[in-house]
């Protein structure tokens, strides 16, 4: 196995948008994360139990120099990716279990931005294959989509791994309650980048990525 530094993107995931400017703000002021990316997490209520801001609520929001990754948990991405380019999002992710993929992934790409598939923790990690020549990441959840702050599920391990093992010319991340505790792990297994909410986003960001050992 083998280990380099990995990525680190803070994710954001509100209903509001004064709490997602607030989660926000936190990473503009952050020393070491305020010129790396965001990802910002969106839920339709369908595709998961949980619904989030909308594109139309980030027109007028000043990003500062973070560069911009949209996860959409949603059934029908296609008219979310739309609204997302035209916001200047640099990288969309959409899910192996929504509708509309190839017709997404094709209007990523055409724009010339980075298309990423998403996969859940019960859903087969081959029927990515049919992708895998489309896609430029695959996000691996390590808990159900739809919340921050969940249990990690173990198995996500093994499945990165097996991911790992495909050799597909893709980078590989990680979404779902990484944390200090499993994050080394993550990397050793073949992670190259993790997403973090709840332990980088409660309190004070640089200060919590200090207890991240990596
Ligand atoms: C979960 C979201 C994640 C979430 C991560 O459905 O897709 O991006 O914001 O938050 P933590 O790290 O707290 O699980
Ligand atoms: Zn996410």
């Amino acid at each position: 196995m083998t280990q380099s530094k990995p990525e680190i993107i803070p994710a954001i995931l509100s209903q509001t948008i004064g709490q997602f400017q607030e989660d926000l703000q936190k990473l503009i002021n952050s020393k070491r994360l305020s010129s790396g990316w965001v990802h910002v997490d969106f839920m339709d209520n369908q595709l998961v139990p949980n619904q989030s801001i909308l594109p139309e609520d980030l027109q007028n929001v000043d990003f500062g120099n973070l560069k911009k990754e949209a996860h959409l948990m949603v059934k029908n991405p296609l008219n979310w990716v739309k609204k997302l380019l035209k916001l200047g999002f640099e990288r969309i992710i959409i899910h192996l279990e929504a509708n509309q993929i190839r017709m997404s992934l094709k209007l990523i790409r055409g724009a010339g931005k980075q298309a990423v598939l998403a996969i859940n923790p019960q859903t087969p990690v081959e029927k990515l294959d049919e992708f895998a020549a489309e896609i430029d990441r695959i996000l691996v959840m390590g808990v159900h989509p739809g919340f921050q702050g969940q249990v990690f599920i173990p198995e996500t391990v093994a499945r990165i791994k097996k991911i790992k093992s495909f050799n597909w010319p893709v980078i590989i991340e990680v979404d779902g309650a990484v944390k200090d505790r499993n994050a080394n792990l993550l990397v050793r297994v073949g992670a190259d980048t993790l997403i973090i909410g709840s332990f980088l986003i409660n309190g004070n960001p640089d200060e919590n990525l200090e207890k991240l050992t990596l």
